[in-house]
């Protein structure tokens, strides 16, 4: 089955797609890596998702418009990754869309909402578009994240002879924990990019969004007493299965936290990058993971990676890379597996790792090119296997 798998992350700042063709075959998974692009957001859109989120205040026909507008780029980039990948014959495209809210109280997920309109998808590429991928875990009791556990699972193995990690380094971290006779698990762990672009993004009065290679965070020195001030948020101490956004990581937060003491902005980035680091390694070493495997725009900030091997000197880390997927390609190619499950009737979710009362076939289904049907759940996949041609894939 030819699949494209899209996502705009919680930093929002490209779109992500990947064409993938999909084979199950005794409950194998095998994927070939066609193409991978990251298109960025045209100025104006990404402007307007800033102001479209908490804790600024929106309209509601804002909000359609850019239901409309994320739509479309969505469909553009759809229409022409097929193209190129599988001669304008793309069966299923699963769209995540942008998260502009995830609602969550008392640590239960209550709801949570993905904009970007996938009729304009179906309509650019005549492909069965499934989008609203997380509403189905949430309305089970479920966070309706890390969705990511699904592939993480998959990939590392559902009871590996060692403890192992998946960590993601988007807006927000997340890991998923597999080990040897226990049920996997996984959580948001915290801030991974949001406040450091947060507060670059600030300071430089929008001229730069994040912390080029972790320069500023490089030059600058931790300030103990504001780090501590962070980590001191009840968020890091609460029990997993959890998940956030940046409705609780924004700028008002940041600001919220510091004094009136003047801070160099080359030392507030120090102190959010290890604030980074160390909330992953409390969350890898709580859970006794020995291996982690990393992904995710923040595994290219050199500054950070470091500090997290100096908090973890026992724990070796990798990319996700070393099973076949890109690091940079993951969460648009885990879309791409959950739209190619959906249109199969097979499950998407892992219960334990989201916390709902139990897995579920996900998303909302726009009809076209692939039919819908519908497995028994005892065929759903227990590996998956990218094969060798993802190697050359851009
Ligand atoms: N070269 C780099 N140096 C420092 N940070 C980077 C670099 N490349 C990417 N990032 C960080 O990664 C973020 C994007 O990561 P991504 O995985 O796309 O997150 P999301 O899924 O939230 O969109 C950027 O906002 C930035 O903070
Ligand atoms: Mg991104």
């Amino acid at each position: 089955m030819n699949v494209i798998g899209m996502i705009s992350g919680t930093s929002y700042d490209a779109i992500e797609a990947v064409a993938l063709e999909f084979t199950l075959a005794e409950r194998s998974v095998h994927a070939r890596l066609l193409g991978h692009v990251s298109v960025p957001y045209s100025e104006d859109l990404r402007s307007r998702v800033a102001k479209l989120l908490p804790p600024q205040v929106t309209t509601i026909d804002e909000v359609c418009r850019l239901d409309t507008l994320i739509g479309q780029s969505f469909a553009e980039v759809a229409a022409s990754l097929s193209r190129d990948c599988f001669a304008g014959d793309v069966d299923v495209v699963c769209s995540h869309g942008q998260t502009v809210f995830h609602w969550v109280k008392d640590g239960h997920a209550l709801g949570t909402l993905q904009i970007g309109q996938g009729t304009w998808i179906a309509e650019a590429t005549g492909a069965t578009v499934v989008t609203d991928v997380r509403s189905r875990d949430v309305a089970a009791g479920g966070h309706g994240a890390p969705l990511a556990s699904l592939m993480d699972v998959l990939l590392l193995g559902k009871s590996p002879p060692n403890v192992r990690g998946a960590l993601n380094l988007g807006g927000i971290s997340n890991i998923t924990v597999v080990g040897p006779e226990r049920e996997p698990i996984a959580f948001d762990i915290g801030p991974a990019n949001a406040l450091m672009d947060a507060a670059v993004t600030w300071l430089s009065h929008g001229v730069e969004t994040f912390d080029g290679d972790g320069a500023s965070a490089a030059r600058g020195e931790v300030d103990d007493e504001l780090l501590a001030r962070f980590l001191g948020d009840p968020y890091y101490a609460a029990p997993a299965p959890k998940s956030t956004g940046k409705e609780l990581f924004h700028l008002d937060y940041l600001k919220s936290h510091l004094t009136q003491r003047a801070l160099a902005r080359d030392d507030l980035l120090a102190t959010l990058c290890e604030l980074t680091a160390r909330t992953v390694a409390d969350a890898v070493q709580d859970h006794g993971v020995d291996e982690l495997f990393a992904s995710g725009g923040g595994t290219r900030n050199p500054t950070l990676m470091e500090a997290l091997r100096r908090c973890l000197p026992g724990v070796a880390i990798s990319l996700i890379d070393d099973f076949g997927v890109p690091e940079a390609a993951k969460e648009a190619t885990l879309f791409a597996l959950i739209g190619f499950l959906s249109v199969l009737g097979l499950e998407g979710s892992i219960a334990s790792c989201t916390g709902a009362r139990h897995a579920a076939v996900l998303g909302a289904i726009i009809p076209g090119r692939q039919m819908v049907t519908s497995l028994n759940s005892n065929q759903s996949p227990t590996h998956l296997v990218f094969d060798a041609l993802t190697r050359d894939a851009s």
